[in-house]
């Protein structure tokens, strides 16, 4: 109820300005409140915990990649109850994104328009603040790190781009992701057919297996992939042996929203979001899902929108739009509702 009160202000201030707050809020606590869950804190209930590519997650809620680019808050989001944090998506190379204004709300559909562009400080940067709140003790939960491209970096280029920044994450990370899949990026996407695919996942594969710590490899895919070419981008990660799919990005669709549109490019999430990526992890789990984890993320709002995404074959699920509509008690919220249903 406090939290409706205080979205209705927030709803009318630019969004992207009303995230950065946050951010400052979030960033604050988390540098000076060491705060740990009692025992029996729904979002520690056993009954949800759960190991997924080698890792053991208090509950299965994560927060999705984009929210929390440079690792400034992980802290906080263990206390508002997620079970993991998956920070990025960060590039080998520092960069700012695309021009403002680029990110959107969409009230009347329950979704959010993004066209940011991986503004983030950069892979190295994002190490160092994970191994500074690791050597702190505060990282208590699983944290993935989401790598894309620079946008300065030609595609023929892309596997050294990711090389880097997984040399300078992989330490630190307990997961890594290969974001294929995000909108903003001219020529992004391109990189989820499977000879570009196979390019990148091999470089950091090799990588993988020189390390004594084997770091669990994700890739995570667009909902806007034909059914066959998602089935082409899921065997060739299968037959390589990356660890999961995370499904999905966001959609370049407009399709099913019944409010205003802004103008122009950028990813839809949230509600409309919904049925596409739950269809889509759906399909590419009955196909692969005896050899690959799944990762769930799409419109997740409610704990009745998780437990869709576990019976269409997830084993762990994200959001980030259901976030910013419910709030800080958000998590927590989905979670026990996962308990008693
Ligand atoms: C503002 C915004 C920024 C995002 N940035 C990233 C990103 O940097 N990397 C990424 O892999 N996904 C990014 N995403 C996509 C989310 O991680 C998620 O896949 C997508 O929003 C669908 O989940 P949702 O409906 O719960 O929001 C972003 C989403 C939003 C709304």
């Amino acid at each position: 109820m406090a939290y409706r009160s205080l979205r209705s202000l927030a709803f009318a201030v630019d969004a992207e300005r009303v995230h950065r707050l946050a951010m400052l809020g979030l960033s604050a606590w988390s540098r000076f409140c060491d705060v740990d869950l009692d025992a029996d804190d729904v979002a520690r209930d056993p009954a949800l915990a759960r190991t997924v590519f080698g890792l053991t997650f208090p509950n299965p809620l994560g927060l999705a990649a984009g929210f929390d680019k440079d690792a400034e808050c992980v802290p906080a989001w263990q206390a508002l109850g997620f079970g993991f944090v998956e920070v990025g998506t960060v590039t080998r190379h520092p960069q700012p994104g695309n021009d403002k204004p680029r990110l959107f709300r969409l009230p009347a559909d329950r979704a959010l328009l993004n066209r940011l562009g991986f503004n983030n400080h950069g892979a190295e940067a994002c190490a160092r603040r994970l191994t500074s709140w690791r050597q702190r003790g505060r990282v208590k939960v699983p944290i993935g790190v989401n790598l894309g491209k620079s946008k300065a970096t030609e595609a023929k280029d892309a596997p050294a781009d990711y090389a880097f920044s997984f040399n300078a994450c992989a330490d630190v990370a307990d997961y890594v992701v290969v974001n294929v899949s995000s909108p903003n990026t001219p020529g992004l996407r391109d990189l989820q057919q499977t000879a570009a695919l196979a390019g990148i996942v091999d470089a950091l594969l090799e990588l993988n297996a020189q390390r004594t710590r084997r770091v669990p490899l994700l890739v995570k895919v667009a909902p806007d992939l034909a059914d066959d070419d998602a089935l082409a981008a899921a065997h060739l990660c299968v037959e390589r042996g990356i660890d999961g799919l995370i499904v999905s990005n966001t959609t370049i669709a407009r399709t099913g929203l019944t409010g205003p549109i802004p103008e122009g490019p950028g990813g839809i999430s949230g509600a409309p979001l919904f049925e596409r990526s739950t269809a889509l992890l759906k399909l590419l789990h009955d196909d692969v899902g005896q050899r690959i984890a799944f990762v769930g993320v799409g419109g997740v709002f409610d704990a009745g929108s998780a437990q869709a995404k576990l019976k269409a074959g997830a084993s762990l699920i994200q959001s980030y739009t259901g976030f910013v509509y419910g709030g800080p008690g958000f998590a927590r919220d989905v979670v026990k509702g996962l308990v008693s249903g």
